[in-house]
């Protein structure tokens, strides 16, 4: 279940670190938010090192559909209302600049790895007045957007949501090029982090800066982000044989998919739920039978060559969480939460980080903010997750065949999508034998006879 951008790219293996070091900054994590805020910080001058428990982009980075665009699903008309217009367009430009960012230095280091512009869309079958208000609601906020009733995909939608401009790569073998600027310890597991000191299974690194950049933040306190996220998956097929279409599409209704194209082959995703929740709320049966199911429906004769699934943080407001860690130590910071918007958004958190660290204005930083205000939406969404984290526990008391979850203790739930035990708290993830793939989780799990 390798995705179509680990099949044609090979990224340079680094050594692990030798003997301790003291450096200004490190970063945890080398997929894409890690190597980007290491190669701005390296920029601004600030000695940086990268340490990742395995190899240059092996997380999340591999597994996405590689969107680069400031459209993040229905946001801009809720977010204007709970933030403000001021705050809105902060996060608008900061996102429509990260598009740019991404061409100019693509263009600057010639880096062959698809780069191309066209329309991001959200369609719906129903929802007109909805896909309306977004369109008018990011246009008010210097976006390129325009509603539409027409599109290219093959049925019929009420309407089409569309932001020009946006762009799709190939996100391993921008990665890879980048990282070659980038000092990046491999098979270097971080294991602690007190204060300035980053304790790593081949030594220890000290630093007056650390960013945890590692998907999922593995300390639990101080920053308490274990109960401020929960993770979802999501699943694609990739399809030859499919009709061509320029844009990116996703669908906000309850079974929308999305649609990509690259190459000559057609990206059709869908499928989301919480993770560790595969037998509840609609979840239920394999999800790459439904895209499959879906693919010939759509595309009658499209033949599969490559299927996999994605691993997202979602935050408690849908905005992601990125700046200084915790209040308690102002050395810290994070970039997490982004949602299905990874590309984007690791982009924008490498800026906005970077400008932190080096102490430069960042008027984008607030709306990113991991203290920001808490809303209503917050609140509704901590009960669910709290609740969610309730039953988790209690499971763990019960008779199964599953193992608890070596991070807090829920009992795992089978995946049998992944072959996996998937924990339904906080979205740590371990293989049929036990052995840690996803965090927030850093030991593999004891298994038990299935
Ligand atoms: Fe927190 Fe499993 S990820 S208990």
């Amino acid at each position: 279940m390798k995705s179509i951008w680990t099949e044609d790219t090979e990224i340079r293996k680094r050594e692990a670190l030798k003997e301790d070091m003291e450096t200004e900054a490190v970063v945890i994590g080398a997929g894409l938010a890690g190597i980007l805020t290491a190669y701005y910080l390296g920029q601004a001058g600030i000695r940086t090192v990268v340490l990742e428990a395995d190899r240059i982009g092996s997380g999340q980075t591999k597994n996405t559909t590689a969107k680069i665009t400031s459209q993040h699903n229905l946001l801009y008309e809720k977010m204007i209302r709970t933030f403000g217009h001021g705050m809105a367009a902060h996060y608008a430009r900061a996102n429509e600049a990260a598009i740019d960012e991404y061409e100019r230095l693509i263009a600057e280091k010639g880096i062959a790895c698809d780069f191309t512009r066209g329309p991001a869309c959200l369609y719906s079958r129903t929802k007109e007045q909805l896909l309306r208000q977004e369109a008018e609601a990011a246009k008010s906020l210097g976006i390129e957007a325009s509603f539409r009733t027409d599109c290219e995909l093959p049925f019929a939608v009420a309407g089409v949501t569309l932001f020009n401009r946006q762009a799709r790569f190939h996100p391993l073998r921008f990665l890879g090029r980048m990282a070659e600027e980038v000092e990046v310890y491999e098979g270097t597991r971080v294991l602690k982090v007190k204060g300035g000191r980053v304790e790593t299974d081949r030594g220890c690194v000290t630093a007056k800066h650390i960013v945890f950049a590692s998907h999922f933040p593995f300390v639990n306190v101080p920053g308490y982000y274990f109960a401020r996220m929960r993770q979802e998956r999501s699943y694609v097929v990739a399809l030859k044989g499919a009709e061509e279409i320029e844009g990116m599409y996703l669908g906000i209704d309850r079974d929308g998919l999305s649609f990509r194209v690259q190459g000559n082959l057609l990206l059709l995703g869908g499928g989301s739920h919480r993770t560790g929740m595969n037998k509840e709320n609609g979840a239920r049966g394999c999800k790459y039978e439904m895209l499959r199911r879906r693919a010939q429906e759509i595309y009658p004769g499209s033949q599969e060559v490559a299927h996999w699934s994605a691993q997202d943080c979602m935050t408690l407001d849908a905005l992601p969480y990125i700046g200084r860690f915790s209040r308690r130590n102002p050395g810290w910071y994070v970039a997490t939460g982004f949602g299905k918007w990874g590309m984007t958004t690791a982009m924008v958190g490498a800026r906005v980080l970077t400008a932190l660290i080096s102490g430069r204005d960042c008027p984008e930083a607030d709306i990113f903010s991991p203290r920001r205000r808490f809303t209503a939406r917050a609140a509704g969404e901590l009960a669910i997750h709290g609740a969610y984290t309730v039953k988790g526990l209690i499971k763990h008391l019960l008779p199964s065949g599953c193992p608890n979850c070596p991070h807090m203790g829920c009992r795992l739930e089978w995946n049998p999508d992944e072959q996996s035990y998937d924990c339904p708290c906080h979205g740590s993830r371990f293989d049929g034998e036990g052995r840690l793939l996803d965090g927030p989780a850093q030991t593999d799990c004891r298994r038990r006879e299935r």
